[in-house]
Protein backbone atom coordinates (compact mmCIF):
# COMPACT_ATOMS: atom_id res chain seq x y z
CA UNK A 1 0.00 0.00 0.00
CA UNK A 2 1.57 3.37 -0.83
CA UNK A 3 2.10 5.79 2.36
CA UNK A 4 1.16 9.00 2.94
CA UNK A 5 4.14 9.80 4.96
CA UNK A 6 7.63 8.45 4.34
CA UNK A 7 10.82 9.37 5.88
CA UNK A 8 14.28 8.72 4.30
CA UNK A 9 17.46 8.00 6.01
CA UNK A 10 20.88 6.50 5.90
CA UNK A 11 20.48 4.81 8.69
CA UNK A 12 17.06 2.44 9.62
CA UNK A 13 15.34 2.68 12.84
CA UNK A 14 17.03 -1.35 13.58
CA UNK A 15 19.98 -2.66 12.22
CA UNK A 16 20.43 -6.80 12.16
CA UNK A 17 23.39 -9.03 13.07
CA UNK A 18 23.42 -12.41 11.85
CA UNK A 19 23.98 -14.96 14.13
CA UNK A 20 26.07 -17.87 13.90
CA UNK A 21 23.26 -20.51 13.32
CA UNK A 22 22.43 -17.87 10.65
CA UNK A 23 19.23 -16.02 12.26
CA UNK A 24 18.90 -12.47 11.67
CA UNK A 25 18.56 -10.52 14.83
CA UNK A 26 16.87 -7.27 14.78
CA UNK A 27 18.45 -4.67 17.41
CA UNK A 28 18.22 -0.87 17.69
CA UNK A 29 19.41 1.52 15.24
CA UNK A 30 22.90 3.63 16.81
CA UNK A 31 22.61 7.60 17.30
CA UNK A 32 20.72 10.97 18.17
CA UNK A 33 19.09 11.02 14.24
CA UNK A 34 17.48 7.47 14.86
CA UNK A 35 16.32 8.13 18.43
CA UNK A 36 14.91 11.40 17.28
CA UNK A 37 13.00 10.30 14.46
CA UNK A 38 11.92 6.93 16.57
CA UNK A 39 10.51 8.57 18.65
CA UNK A 40 8.64 11.10 16.60
CA UNK A 41 7.35 8.41 14.73
CA UNK A 42 5.76 6.44 17.34
CA UNK A 43 3.16 8.69 16.55
CA UNK A 44 2.83 7.72 12.83
CA UNK A 45 2.13 4.08 13.13
CA UNK A 46 1.74 4.52 8.99
CA UNK A 47 4.77 6.00 8.36
CA UNK A 48 7.19 3.92 5.93
CA UNK A 49 11.26 4.51 6.85
CA UNK A 50 13.55 4.44 4.11
CA UNK A 51 16.75 3.45 4.63
CA UNK A 52 20.20 2.28 3.64
CA UNK A 53 21.65 -1.79 4.73
CA UNK A 54 24.37 -0.70 6.38
CA UNK A 55 26.02 -4.44 6.59
CA UNK A 56 26.10 -7.62 5.24
CA UNK A 57 23.68 -8.53 7.98
CA UNK A 58 21.20 -6.28 6.82
CA UNK A 59 21.89 -6.65 3.03
CA UNK A 60 21.12 -10.70 3.60
CA UNK A 61 17.97 -9.50 5.32
CA UNK A 62 17.25 -7.59 2.30
CA UNK A 63 17.71 -10.53 0.62
CA UNK A 64 15.72 -13.17 2.67
CA UNK A 65 12.78 -10.88 2.41
CA UNK A 66 13.00 -10.00 6.14
CA UNK A 67 11.94 -6.78 7.13
CA UNK A 68 9.92 -4.90 10.02
CA UNK A 69 6.67 -3.61 9.10
CA UNK A 70 7.27 0.27 8.37
CA UNK A 71 10.56 -0.05 7.19
CA UNK A 72 12.36 -0.51 3.81
CA UNK A 73 16.07 -1.58 3.53
CA UNK A 74 17.46 -0.25 0.33
CA UNK A 75 20.27 -3.14 -0.96
CA UNK A 76 22.87 -1.02 -2.24
CA UNK A 77 25.92 -2.10 -4.35
CA UNK A 78 28.45 -2.03 -1.38
CA UNK A 79 31.36 -0.66 -3.13
CA UNK A 80 29.11 2.83 -4.38
CA UNK A 81 27.55 2.93 -0.86
CA UNK A 82 31.12 2.83 0.75
CA UNK A 83 31.94 5.64 -1.51
CA UNK A 84 29.08 7.90 -0.96
CA UNK A 85 28.96 7.13 3.14
CA UNK A 86 32.67 6.86 3.94
CA UNK A 87 33.69 8.74 1.08
CA UNK A 88 31.29 11.73 0.19
CA UNK A 89 29.12 11.76 3.28
CA UNK A 90 31.72 11.39 6.06
CA UNK A 91 34.96 12.82 4.65
CA UNK A 92 34.06 15.70 2.79
CA UNK A 93 30.23 17.03 3.72
CA UNK A 94 30.33 15.94 7.61
CA UNK A 95 34.15 17.89 7.17
CA UNK A 96 33.14 20.61 5.31
CA UNK A 97 29.54 21.78 7.84
CA UNK A 98 31.76 21.35 10.99
CA UNK A 99 35.27 22.68 9.45
CA UNK A 100 37.14 20.03 10.24
CA UNK A 101 39.79 19.88 7.51
CA UNK A 102 43.49 20.24 7.81
CA UNK A 103 43.72 22.98 5.37
CA UNK A 104 47.16 22.62 4.52
CA UNK A 105 47.10 18.69 3.51
CA UNK A 106 43.05 18.40 2.66
CA UNK A 107 40.50 18.42 1.00
CA UNK A 108 41.40 17.21 -2.70
CA UNK A 109 39.08 17.01 -5.66
CA UNK A 110 40.74 15.27 -8.06
CA UNK A 111 39.25 12.59 -10.12
CA UNK A 112 39.23 10.08 -7.95
CA UNK A 113 36.58 12.18 -5.71
CA UNK A 114 35.04 12.89 -8.45
CA UNK A 115 34.32 9.20 -8.99
CA UNK A 116 33.04 8.78 -5.33
CA UNK A 117 30.90 11.72 -6.13
CA UNK A 118 28.97 9.83 -9.08
CA UNK A 119 28.86 6.96 -6.10
CA UNK A 120 26.87 9.32 -4.13
CA UNK A 121 24.63 10.85 -6.97
CA UNK A 122 23.81 7.45 -7.37
CA UNK A 123 23.13 6.40 -3.56
CA UNK A 124 20.71 9.26 -3.84
CA UNK A 125 19.19 8.09 -6.37
CA UNK A 126 18.41 5.27 -5.22
CA UNK A 127 16.30 6.62 -2.32
CA UNK A 128 14.42 9.11 -4.65
CA UNK A 129 13.84 6.12 -6.55
CA UNK A 130 12.38 3.80 -3.64
CA UNK A 131 10.30 7.10 -2.52
CA UNK A 132 9.16 7.61 -5.74
CA UNK A 133 7.94 4.28 -5.93
CA UNK A 134 6.40 4.05 -2.31
CA UNK A 135 4.38 7.27 -2.04
CA UNK A 136 0.94 7.81 -2.39
CA UNK A 137 0.20 11.18 -4.54
CA UNK A 138 0.27 13.82 -2.60
CA UNK A 139 2.58 11.99 -0.15
CA UNK A 140 4.79 14.16 2.43
CA UNK A 141 8.53 13.04 2.54
CA UNK A 142 11.06 13.78 5.12
CA UNK A 143 14.66 13.51 3.81
CA UNK A 144 17.22 13.44 6.30
CA UNK A 145 20.79 14.75 6.58
CA UNK A 146 23.93 15.26 4.90
CA UNK A 147 23.62 12.16 2.89
CA UNK A 148 20.70 12.35 1.27
CA UNK A 149 21.38 16.33 0.22
CA UNK A 150 20.61 15.56 -3.49
CA UNK A 151 17.19 13.64 -2.90
CA UNK A 152 15.10 16.34 -2.95
CA UNK A 153 15.86 17.57 -6.48
CA UNK A 154 15.89 13.60 -7.58
CA UNK A 155 12.82 12.62 -6.53
CA UNK A 156 10.81 16.51 -7.70
CA UNK A 157 11.39 15.33 -11.07
CA UNK A 158 9.87 11.65 -10.54
CA UNK A 159 7.43 12.98 -8.41
CA UNK A 160 6.14 16.64 -9.26
CA UNK A 161 3.12 16.15 -6.77
CA UNK A 162 5.23 15.38 -3.44
CA UNK A 163 5.36 17.77 -0.58
CA UNK A 164 9.32 17.28 0.20
CA UNK A 165 10.96 17.98 3.32
CA UNK A 166 14.90 18.15 3.79
CA UNK A 167 16.11 18.50 7.17
CA UNK A 168 19.91 18.77 8.22
CA UNK A 169 21.28 17.40 11.66
CA UNK A 170 24.30 19.47 11.44
CA UNK A 171 25.78 22.74 11.22
CA UNK A 172 25.28 24.04 7.78
CA UNK A 173 29.01 24.82 6.65
CA UNK A 174 30.35 28.63 6.87
CA UNK A 175 30.94 30.36 4.10
CA UNK A 176 35.06 29.64 3.69
CA UNK A 177 34.06 25.90 4.20
CA UNK A 178 31.20 25.84 1.45
CA UNK A 179 33.54 27.71 -0.65
CA UNK A 180 36.28 25.02 -1.30
CA UNK A 181 34.23 22.65 -2.94
CA UNK A 182 34.34 22.56 -6.86
CA UNK A 183 31.80 24.82 -7.98
CA UNK A 184 29.47 22.54 -10.17
CA UNK A 185 29.30 20.15 -6.42
CA UNK A 186 28.84 22.98 -4.69
CA UNK A 187 25.85 23.77 -7.09
CA UNK A 188 24.26 20.94 -6.96
CA UNK A 189 24.38 20.22 -3.42
CA UNK A 190 22.28 23.37 -2.88
CA UNK A 191 20.44 22.96 -5.81
CA UNK A 192 19.42 18.78 -4.61
CA UNK A 193 18.31 20.13 -1.33
CA UNK A 194 16.23 23.42 -2.93
CA UNK A 195 14.18 20.47 -4.49
CA UNK A 196 12.27 20.43 -1.25
CA UNK A 197 9.82 22.70 -0.27
CA UNK A 198 10.96 23.06 3.25
CA UNK A 199 14.79 23.01 4.03
CA UNK A 200 14.81 22.88 7.71
CA UNK A 201 17.62 23.29 10.55
CA UNK A 202 18.17 22.95 14.51
CA UNK A 203 18.58 26.50 14.46
CA UNK A 204 18.67 29.81 12.68
CA UNK A 205 22.27 30.20 12.48
CA UNK A 206 22.36 27.10 9.95
CA UNK A 207 19.44 28.20 8.26
CA UNK A 208 20.73 31.85 7.78
CA UNK A 209 24.12 30.40 6.44
CA UNK A 210 22.57 28.42 4.33
CA UNK A 211 20.58 31.06 3.04
CA UNK A 212 23.59 33.33 2.51
CA UNK A 213 24.76 30.41 0.32
CA UNK A 214 21.98 30.03 -2.02
CA UNK A 215 21.85 34.15 -2.53
CA UNK A 216 25.85 34.79 -3.10
CA UNK A 217 26.50 32.37 -5.32
CA UNK A 218 27.15 32.92 -8.92
CA UNK A 219 27.76 29.48 -9.97
CA UNK A 220 24.00 27.80 -8.66
CA UNK A 221 22.07 31.54 -10.11
CA UNK A 222 19.44 31.10 -7.27
CA UNK A 223 17.96 34.76 -7.61
CA UNK A 224 15.56 36.74 -5.40
CA UNK A 225 16.11 35.24 -1.74
CA UNK A 226 14.01 37.59 0.45
CA UNK A 227 12.66 36.95 4.46
CA UNK A 228 9.57 37.60 5.27
CA UNK A 229 7.66 36.83 8.58
CA UNK A 230 6.12 33.74 8.73
CA UNK A 231 3.03 32.52 11.22
CA UNK A 232 3.93 31.99 15.06
CA UNK A 233 6.75 34.86 14.91
CA UNK A 234 8.63 32.69 12.87
CA UNK A 235 10.67 34.23 10.12
CA UNK A 236 10.11 31.83 7.03
CA UNK A 237 12.78 32.39 4.81
CA UNK A 238 11.85 31.94 0.84
CA UNK A 239 14.67 31.30 -1.72
CA UNK A 240 12.68 31.95 -5.18
CA UNK A 241 13.77 30.14 -7.91
CA UNK A 242 13.75 31.94 -11.57
CA UNK A 243 13.59 29.41 -14.98
CA UNK A 244 12.93 27.11 -15.60
CA UNK A 245 10.66 26.35 -12.61
CA UNK A 246 9.53 29.28 -10.62
CA UNK A 247 9.42 28.00 -7.43
CA UNK A 248 9.94 28.54 -3.67
CA UNK A 249 11.58 26.43 -0.62
CA UNK A 250 11.05 27.75 2.88
CA UNK A 251 14.01 27.67 4.89
CA UNK A 252 13.22 27.31 8.76
CA UNK A 253 14.60 25.81 12.03
CA UNK A 254 13.18 23.45 13.67
CA UNK A 255 14.81 23.27 16.90
CA UNK A 256 14.69 19.66 18.34
CA UNK A 257 14.48 18.98 21.93
CA UNK A 258 13.63 16.35 24.51
CA UNK A 259 10.50 14.47 25.64
CA UNK A 260 10.92 15.06 29.49
CA UNK A 261 8.79 12.86 30.39
CA UNK A 262 9.76 10.10 28.68
CA UNK A 263 13.73 10.75 28.99
CA UNK A 264 12.87 10.27 33.00
CA UNK A 265 11.01 7.06 33.18
CA UNK A 266 14.26 5.80 31.22
CA UNK A 267 16.38 8.01 33.93
CA UNK A 268 14.73 5.98 36.41
CA UNK A 269 14.56 2.65 35.83
CA UNK A 270 16.64 0.18 38.20
CA UNK A 271 19.68 -0.39 35.81
CA UNK A 272 20.08 3.04 35.55
CA UNK A 273 19.87 3.38 39.59
CA UNK A 274 22.60 0.31 39.75
CA UNK A 275 24.97 2.53 37.20
CA UNK A 276 24.90 5.24 39.40
CA UNK A 277 25.45 3.49 42.61
CA UNK A 278 28.57 2.57 40.83
CA UNK A 279 30.10 5.62 39.48
CA UNK A 280 29.29 7.09 42.95
CA UNK A 281 31.39 4.58 44.37
CA UNK A 282 33.93 5.47 41.73
CA UNK A 283 33.68 8.96 42.05
CA UNK A 284 34.38 8.49 45.82
CA UNK A 285 32.82 11.41 47.29
CA UNK A 286 35.07 13.89 44.21
CA UNK A 287 32.75 16.33 42.54
CA UNK A 288 31.89 15.13 38.80
CA UNK A 289 32.67 16.63 35.45
CA UNK A 290 30.65 14.30 32.94
CA UNK A 291 31.23 14.62 28.95
CA UNK A 292 29.10 11.55 27.07
CA UNK A 293 29.61 11.73 22.86
CA UNK A 294 30.94 9.75 20.36
CA UNK A 295 34.60 9.90 20.10
CA UNK A 296 33.87 12.47 17.30
CA UNK A 297 36.53 15.10 15.67
CA UNK A 298 33.84 18.00 16.07
CA UNK A 299 32.81 16.62 19.74
CA UNK A 300 36.35 18.19 20.60
CA UNK A 301 37.29 15.46 23.51
CA UNK A 302 41.01 16.27 22.89
CA UNK A 303 40.45 19.85 23.78
CA UNK A 304 38.10 19.11 26.95
CA UNK A 305 40.64 16.73 28.28
CA UNK A 306 43.31 20.05 27.86
CA UNK A 307 40.93 22.21 29.22
CA UNK A 308 40.63 19.51 32.48
CA UNK A 309 44.25 19.06 32.52
CA UNK A 310 44.48 23.41 33.09
CA UNK A 311 42.03 23.14 35.56
CA UNK A 312 43.57 20.72 37.97
CA UNK A 313 47.25 23.16 37.27
CA UNK A 314 45.60 26.95 37.72
CA UNK A 315 43.34 25.61 40.30
CA UNK A 316 45.01 23.15 42.43
CA UNK A 317 42.31 22.99 45.40
CA UNK A 318 40.25 20.70 42.59
CA UNK A 319 43.01 18.03 42.70
CA UNK A 320 41.85 14.97 44.47
CA UNK A 321 38.44 17.23 44.73
CA UNK A 322 36.80 16.21 41.45
CA UNK A 323 36.78 13.47 39.23
CA UNK A 324 36.43 14.05 35.11
CA UNK A 325 34.17 11.02 33.76
CA UNK A 326 34.55 10.64 29.80
CA UNK A 327 32.08 8.59 27.81
CA UNK A 328 33.68 8.66 24.80
CA UNK A 329 31.84 6.01 22.57
CA UNK A 330 33.94 4.36 19.37
CA UNK A 331 32.29 5.85 15.91
CA UNK A 332 33.17 5.55 12.14
CA UNK A 333 35.95 3.80 12.93
CA UNK A 334 35.97 3.04 9.08
CA UNK A 335 38.18 6.06 8.84
CA UNK A 336 41.40 6.25 10.21
CA UNK A 337 41.59 10.36 11.26
CA UNK A 338 38.83 8.86 13.73
CA UNK A 339 40.76 5.94 14.84
CA UNK A 340 44.15 8.49 15.11
CA UNK A 341 41.67 10.48 17.33
CA UNK A 342 39.96 7.97 19.58
CA UNK A 343 43.89 6.42 20.18
CA UNK A 344 44.57 9.91 21.57
CA UNK A 345 41.67 10.42 23.64
CA UNK A 346 43.34 7.49 25.90
CA UNK A 347 47.00 8.77 25.34
CA UNK A 348 45.45 12.18 27.02
CA UNK A 349 43.52 10.51 29.35
CA UNK A 350 46.50 8.19 30.62
CA UNK A 351 48.87 11.01 30.68
CA UNK A 352 47.03 13.29 32.94
CA UNK A 353 46.58 10.05 35.36
CA UNK A 354 50.28 9.75 35.14
CA UNK A 355 50.55 12.89 35.75
CA UNK A 356 48.02 14.00 38.85
CA UNK A 357 46.93 10.61 40.20
CA UNK A 358 47.55 9.68 43.71
CA UNK A 359 46.98 6.42 45.47
CA UNK A 360 43.58 6.79 46.26
CA UNK A 361 42.35 9.65 43.38
CA UNK A 362 42.40 9.23 39.67
CA UNK A 363 41.30 12.28 37.98
CA UNK A 364 40.12 10.98 34.79
CA UNK A 365 37.78 7.98 33.90
CA UNK A 366 37.68 7.21 30.34
CA UNK A 367 34.80 4.53 29.25
CA UNK A 368 34.28 3.52 25.32
CA UNK A 369 32.20 1.00 26.06
CA UNK A 370 28.36 2.30 24.70
CA UNK A 371 26.07 2.10 27.54
CA UNK A 372 22.90 4.44 27.23
CA UNK A 373 21.64 3.18 30.89
CA UNK A 374 25.21 4.20 31.95
CA UNK A 375 25.10 7.28 30.34
CA UNK A 376 21.92 8.58 31.76
CA UNK A 377 23.03 7.60 35.34
CA UNK A 378 25.94 9.64 34.46
CA UNK A 379 23.53 12.49 33.39
CA UNK A 380 21.64 11.97 37.02
CA UNK A 381 24.99 12.23 38.54
CA UNK A 382 27.11 15.53 37.28
CA UNK A 383 28.07 18.47 38.92
CA UNK A 384 29.34 19.59 35.60
CA UNK A 385 28.51 18.50 32.13
CA UNK A 386 31.05 19.45 29.59
CA UNK A 387 29.64 20.05 26.11
CA UNK A 388 32.09 21.63 24.42
CA UNK A 389 32.28 21.14 20.04
CA UNK A 390 33.79 22.70 17.99
CA UNK A 391 30.36 22.96 15.75
CA UNK A 392 27.75 20.94 16.52
CA UNK A 393 24.27 20.61 14.82
CA UNK A 394 22.45 20.76 18.04
CA UNK A 395 24.10 18.19 21.12
CA UNK A 396 20.64 17.07 22.55
CA UNK A 397 23.21 16.03 25.20
CA UNK A 398 23.22 19.18 26.44
CA UNK A 399 19.47 19.35 26.75
CA UNK A 400 19.03 15.84 28.00
CA UNK A 401 21.64 16.27 31.13
CA UNK A 402 19.32 19.33 32.94
CA UNK A 403 16.11 17.11 32.60
CA UNK A 404 17.48 14.38 34.57
CA UNK A 405 19.72 15.84 36.66
CA UNK A 406 19.28 14.41 40.23
CA UNK A 407 20.47 17.78 42.25
CA UNK A 408 21.33 20.52 39.55
CA UNK A 409 24.24 20.58 37.00
CA UNK A 410 26.38 23.43 35.76
CA UNK A 411 26.53 23.48 31.95
CA UNK A 412 29.50 24.36 30.30
CA UNK A 413 29.01 24.88 26.98
CA UNK A 414 30.25 25.58 23.69
CA UNK A 415 29.01 28.53 21.37
CA UNK A 416 29.85 26.11 18.30
CA UNK A 417 26.67 23.71 19.63
CA UNK A 418 22.97 24.39 18.52
CA UNK A 419 22.08 24.33 21.33
CA UNK A 420 24.13 27.36 22.32
CA UNK A 421 20.82 29.40 20.40
CA UNK A 422 18.43 27.93 23.08
CA UNK A 423 20.48 27.57 26.22
CA UNK A 424 23.02 30.10 26.51
CA UNK A 425 21.84 32.40 28.60
CA UNK A 426 22.01 29.79 31.63
CA UNK A 427 24.54 27.88 30.46
CA UNK A 428 28.38 29.13 30.93
CA UNK A 429 29.50 29.58 27.44
CA UNK A 430 32.72 29.06 26.21
CA UNK A 431 34.79 29.51 22.96
CA UNK A 432 36.11 25.50 22.56
CA UNK A 433 39.30 26.57 21.17
CA UNK A 434 39.95 28.17 24.06
CA UNK A 435 41.55 25.70 26.46
CA UNK A 436 41.94 28.19 29.78
CA UNK A 437 38.43 29.79 28.86
CA UNK A 438 37.59 26.32 29.67
CA UNK A 439 39.46 25.45 32.26
CA UNK A 440 37.73 28.76 33.94
CA UNK A 441 34.77 28.10 32.89
CA UNK A 442 34.99 24.50 34.59
CA UNK A 443 36.06 26.00 38.14
CA UNK A 444 33.32 28.38 37.92
CA UNK A 445 30.48 25.38 37.40
CA UNK A 446 32.30 23.72 40.50
CA UNK A 447 32.00 26.94 42.40
CA UNK A 448 28.63 27.58 41.50
CA UNK A 449 26.55 28.14 44.65
CA UNK A 450 23.82 25.29 45.12
CA UNK A 451 20.55 27.38 44.90
CA UNK A 452 22.24 28.80 41.45
CA UNK A 453 22.57 25.70 39.61
CA UNK A 454 19.36 24.44 40.94
CA UNK A 455 17.60 27.62 39.17
CA UNK A 456 19.59 27.57 36.17
CA UNK A 457 19.38 23.41 35.66
CA UNK A 458 15.22 24.54 35.94
CA UNK A 459 15.20 26.70 33.41
CA UNK A 460 17.64 24.48 31.37
CA UNK A 461 15.17 21.75 31.28
CA UNK A 462 12.08 24.06 30.19
CA UNK A 463 13.86 25.12 27.24
CA UNK A 464 15.39 22.23 26.24
CA UNK A 465 11.89 20.33 26.18
CA UNK A 466 9.62 22.97 24.27
CA UNK A 467 9.88 21.08 21.05
CA UNK A 468 10.46 17.19 22.24
CA UNK A 469 10.65 14.98 19.19
CA UNK A 470 7.01 14.49 18.44
CA UNK A 471 6.00 17.73 18.04
CA UNK A 472 9.37 18.17 16.15
CA UNK A 473 8.13 16.17 13.58
CA UNK A 474 4.66 17.26 13.43
CA UNK A 475 5.40 20.76 12.85
CA UNK A 476 7.60 19.91 9.84
CA UNK A 477 4.80 18.01 8.60
CA UNK A 478 2.61 20.81 8.82
CA UNK A 479 4.56 22.90 7.43
CA UNK A 480 5.36 20.59 4.08
CA UNK A 481 1.73 20.07 4.21
CA UNK A 482 0.81 23.23 3.60
CA UNK A 483 3.91 24.21 1.33
CA UNK A 484 1.85 22.19 -1.17
CA UNK A 485 -1.07 23.94 -2.91
CA UNK A 486 1.14 27.50 -3.36
CA UNK A 487 4.12 26.07 -5.72
CA UNK A 488 4.18 27.80 -9.38
C1 LIG B 1 24.90 12.08 14.39
C2 LIG B 1 24.59 13.36 13.67
C3 LIG B 1 23.68 13.10 12.52
C4 LIG B 1 24.19 12.00 11.63
C5 LIG B 1 24.54 10.79 12.41
C6 LIG B 1 25.24 9.81 11.51
O1 LIG B 1 23.75 11.58 14.98
O2 LIG B 1 24.00 14.27 14.54
O3 LIG B 1 23.62 14.29 11.78
O4 LIG B 1 23.25 11.65 10.66
O5 LIG B 1 25.42 11.16 13.46
O6 LIG B 1 25.99 8.92 12.23
P1 LIG B 1 26.41 7.57 11.58
O7 LIG B 1 26.98 6.80 12.70
O8 LIG B 1 25.15 6.98 11.04
O9 LIG B 1 27.42 7.90 10.53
Amino acid sequence: MASQVLVAANRGPLTYALAPDGTLDARRGGGGLVSGLSAALAEQPEALWICAALSDADREAVRRGVSEPGVRMLDIDPAVYHDAYNGIANSVLWFTHHGLFDIPREPVFDTAFRHRWDSYVAYNRAFAEALAEEAAEGAAVLVQDYHLALVPNQLRTLRPDLRIGHFSHTPWASADQLDMLPDEIRAELLWGMLGADVVGFHTWGWANRFLAACHLDDATGIADPHFSAGPQERYVTQVRRSAPRHKRADVVAYPLGVDGEDLRALAGRPEVDERLAALRAEAGGCRTIVRVDRTELSKNVVRGLLAFRELLEVYPQWRGQVVHFVFAYPSRQDLQVYRDYTARVGELAEEINAEFATEDWHPVHLYVKDDFARSLAAYRLADVALINPVADGMNLVAKEIPVVSDAGCALVLSRGAGAYEELRADALTVNPYDISETADALHDALSMPEEERTARTRRLAEKATSLPPAAWFRSQLADVRESGPRRG
